[in-house]
């Protein structure tokens, strides 16, 4: 019998690798789960964002790692053919790429995701698209999203088969050589071993690295920023600090309506109060800030029973949250002569949503007309949570639809 737990692995090696292995084996499992939720489903967004925090967590620990083992030789391999050490070189090799390569091609893929939503990492820390991407055009990130979305789904599967064939070695090596491999990385559970060969080192490059990267990353705007940065915590000052021309919206001629439906008719409201201030230089679309504020209790359907439900804790709430707030601290893009699409943080009832809202503009002489159209989904906004869309036992009848239609018309002279 051989014994290869003679040496073991360092303890933060060891704390590292059970660490990530566990965060990945969930995440694959979590993955798989959330995008088989429908997209009505209430769950699925921060079910996605928390699938994309726990996923940069992998990066930075496996930064740290890699870091680590670099510094830190492992223990001497256990007596084995040399196919079999190849084997399990490649093996190992090819993890280490994974738990990297892995969240990254999910924060490319959320970096050029049409839809713009940015990441807030544990509701916390705003986490940049990657520089480059999230700036693309509309149709450039239609085109790639389908194939990123491909590699990152297969990239599981490549997982999947490594780790198969990881852990059957690890379990031959314990059971059948009976050389105690697994006690090199799980002593005491496995068996009574050394310490490590050599004194360990490096902590402070491992660490202080990841964390450095961190900080650069979400701290300083190495990337471009723009979508992460316009869901990032409130910035009046960079709303001060534009250069751009002030807007002064007439009320007359401006409305946000939103459109939905209660058991299958159609009904529509506007919001009566509500205030915004625009700076925009259609020469430097980049500069554009937006700052609306819309009073929740002002929202009039045109008929006092909506109205009065719409007040309710469940919906509103406008109690505890009289205002709902639509802020673009980044600029606005230009998809085309009269397109445009801005992308900015929805405040609605204390909870901050990414909101893409792609817009035409018109502007003649120092008159502008813009007109939005998106689909919102209620329910993943929070709004009458407690109603759902169709009923618990007959889901072909329609109780409040989930999909609302939100219609902006502003129209603003230049000051
Ligand atoms: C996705 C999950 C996992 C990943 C990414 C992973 C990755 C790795 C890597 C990269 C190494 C090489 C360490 C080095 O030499 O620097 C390693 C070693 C090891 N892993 Fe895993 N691992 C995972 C799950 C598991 C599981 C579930 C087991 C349990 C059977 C296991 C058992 C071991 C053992 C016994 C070693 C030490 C091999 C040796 O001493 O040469 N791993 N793992
Ligand atoms: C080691 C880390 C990660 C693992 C193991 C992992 C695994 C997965 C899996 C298995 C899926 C389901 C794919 C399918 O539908 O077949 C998925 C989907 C997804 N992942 Fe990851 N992921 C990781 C990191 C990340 C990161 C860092 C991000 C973004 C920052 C991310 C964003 C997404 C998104 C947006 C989806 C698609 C959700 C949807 O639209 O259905 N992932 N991931």
């Amino acid at each position: 019998m051989t014994d290869a737990a003679s040496y073991r692995y360092s303890t933060v090696a060891i704390v590292l690798h059970w660490l990530i292995a566990a965060a990945i084996i969930g995440m694959i499992g979590l993955g798989w789960y959330m995008s088989d939720l429908a997209n009505t489903d209430p769950s699925r967004f921060p079910l996605i964002q928390l699938h994309k925090s726990i996923g940069i967590t992998i990066l930075l620990l496996s930064v740290a790692r890699v870091i680590w083992r670099l510094m830190n030789p492992p223990p001497p391999d256990p007596p084995m053919s040399a196919r079999q050490a190849g084997l399990a070189k490649f093996v190992h090799v090819s993890l280490y790429v994974l738990i990297i390569v892995m969240p990254l091609t999910g924060w490319i893929m959320v970096s050029a995701s049409p839809s713009g939503v940015g990441t807030i990492l544990y509701n916390t820390v705003p986490w940049p698209h990657l520089p480059g991407l999230s700036t693309l055009p509309l149709d450039a990130k239609r085109q790639l999203h389908e194939p990123l979305e491909f590699v990152h789904s297969k990239l599981a599967w490549v997982i999947i088969v490594l780790l198969g064939l990881h852990v059957a070695g690890a379990l031959k090596h314990q059971f059948m050589d009976r050389d105690q491999l697994l006690a090199r990385v799980w002593p005491g559970l496995f068996g009574r071993t050394a310490g490590p060969v050599r004194k360990t080192r490096g902590a402070l490059w491992a660490f202080g690295g990841a964390i450095l990267f961190f900080a650069v990353v979400a701290g300083m705007g190495v990337v471009d920023g723009h979508a992460a940065r316009a869901v990032g915590p409130e910035t009046p000052d960079a709303a001060k600090a534009s250069p751009a021309p002030v807007w002064k919206v007439d009320p007359a001629q401006s409305s946000i309506v939103f459109k939905a439906a209660y058991m299958g008719r159609a009904f529509s409201g506007k919001f009566d109060d509500w205030t915004a201030n625009i700076q925009f230089d259609p020469d430097k679309p980049e500069d554009a800030r937006i700052h609306v504020v819309v009073k929740t209790a002002s929202a009039d359907t045109g008929e006092p029973y909506f109205d009065d439900s719409l007040k309710e804790g469940d919906w509103f709430d406008i109690r505890k949250n009289p205002e709902a707030v639509f802020e673009v601290n980044e600029g606005v893009l230009k998809d085309g002569p009269t397109q445009y699409e801005a992308t900015g943080v929805l405040t609605l009832k204390g909870q901050r949503f990414p909101l893409r809202l792609p817009f035409t503009l018109q502007i003649d002489g120092k008159t502008a007309k813009m007109h939005a159209e998106t689909s919102l989904q209620r329910m993943a906004l929070g709004i009458g949570a407690g109603t759902p869309a169709t009923e618990q036992d007959d889901k072909t009848k329609e109780w409040v639809k989930d999909d609302v239609a939100l219609v902006v018309d502003v129209v603003a002279t230049r000051q």
